[in-house]
């Protein structure tokens, strides 16, 4: 791996420093923002030290992480993948004739596969492709095959924790925006988190910016559990695995086998909830602290909210985007927001 390293966005916002780093890793550039070891080492004690213990979602995304969440994505109950494909590839058209300008880039939030993009590219016909995702080697290796693919298309990955600011590479910086925001993981956010992530990114993509964004729905409980306790198991694997992840990167000593999966839909909240819960009292060491588990007590590890098209537009607005379409299956399962800031 060869590296040239040099400082390039270096921005002051308010209190918070942002700076990015342009490296050169296994032939591609790579605009890296990527959280240093110890920010992430005390955000996850600080979450196991509530007295709801709670990991973000976000620490789900390892290499191996993302490679589950891709096969949760083919499950034959996981229903959102295949709903949003088959929006995109219905409507996809009407959003190519929304942007007029040229050039345009896609700047697409936690980008992971790039299975989505993959099927947009011809439609859309962008100058310019920006990755955003945490798992840095997914990040990487996706975008040296996505070139392999479309060599005329720019590529410029980006890591980046989608829940933090970052800079946009310089690159595409004079250019109209699309954001891109698919597979309805806004619903990880909360409600308020989702008025300021969308807030992050209109500053982030800059005004007049489109965003498409897929938001799943509210529907049958049934439904809606079936697809986060699936029968071959991979959404539990895909769960424990964020406990592998600390094990890797924070030196802890999590026995996967003693905590198992949970999943189930809060009607309170409108949300599905997922949970590791301890089975057996134990003690795990982790970052040079130890937590107390009580036997039962559970780990929360994911909300997943689900919006009716209303909720959601409300939402958005308070974010100060205005809807440009609203596209739904004929279920209406899933929506497809076209929305400008
Ligand atoms: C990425 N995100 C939208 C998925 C979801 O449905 O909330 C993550 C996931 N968790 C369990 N299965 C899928």
């Amino acid at each position: 791996l060869s590296c040239r390293s040099l400082a390039i966005h270096r921005h002051t916002f308010g209190e918070k420093y942002l700076g990015g780093r342009l490296t050169r890793a296994e032939g591609s550039d790579l605009y890296d923002y990527e959280p240093e070891a110890g920010i992430f080492a005390a955000e996850v004690l600080a979450g196991l030290q509530q007295t709801v213990k709670t990991i973000a979602p976000k620490y789900f995304y390892d290499e191996r992480g993302s490679q589950l969440f891709d096969a949760i994505t083919q499950l034959p109950e996981y229903y959102p993948t295949r709903t949003e494909l088959a929006l995109f590839e219905r409507y996809l058209p009407e959003v190519r004739q929304q942007l007029v300008a040229q050039p345009f880039c896609v700047v697409e939030y936690g980008s992971g596969s790039n299975k989505k993009i993959r099927r947009g590219l011809d439609v859309l016909q962008p100058a310019a492709y920006v990755p955003v995702d945490i798992s840095r080697q997914y990040l990487l290796d996706n975008a040296r095959q996505l070139k392999t693919d479309f060599p005329e298309l720019a590529i410029y990955p980006v890591c980046a924790d989608i829940s933090a600011s970052f800079t946009l590479p310089e690159e595409v910086q004079a250019m109209q925006k699309l954001g891109f925001f698919p597979g309805s993981s806004i619903g990880n956010f909360t409600p308020a988190e989702a008025i300021e992530f969308l807030q992050r990114l209109r500053d982030t993509l800059g005004h007049g910016a489109q965003v498409l964004i897929g938001v799943d729905a509210k529907k049958s409980v049934a439904v809606l559990e079936a697809a986060y306790n699936d029968a071959a198991g991979v959404t539990a694997d895909f769960n424990l695995n964020a406990l592998q992840h600390l094990n890797e990167q924070l030196q802890a000593n999590f026995k996967l086998d003693q905590f198992a999966h949970e999943a189930h839909y809060n009607d309170d909240l409108g949300c599905i909830q997922m949970f590791l819960r301890s089975r057996i009292a134990q003690q795990v060491e982790i970052g040079g602290a130890v937590i107390e588990f009580a036997v039962g007590e559970a780990i929360h590890t994911e909300d997943s909210y689900k919006y009716h098209p209303d909720e959601f537009l409300h939402i958005a607005q308070q974010a100060g985007f205005t809807k440009t379409a609203l596209w739904q299956d004929p279920d209406a399962w899933y929506s497809l927001f076209l929305m400008r800031a």
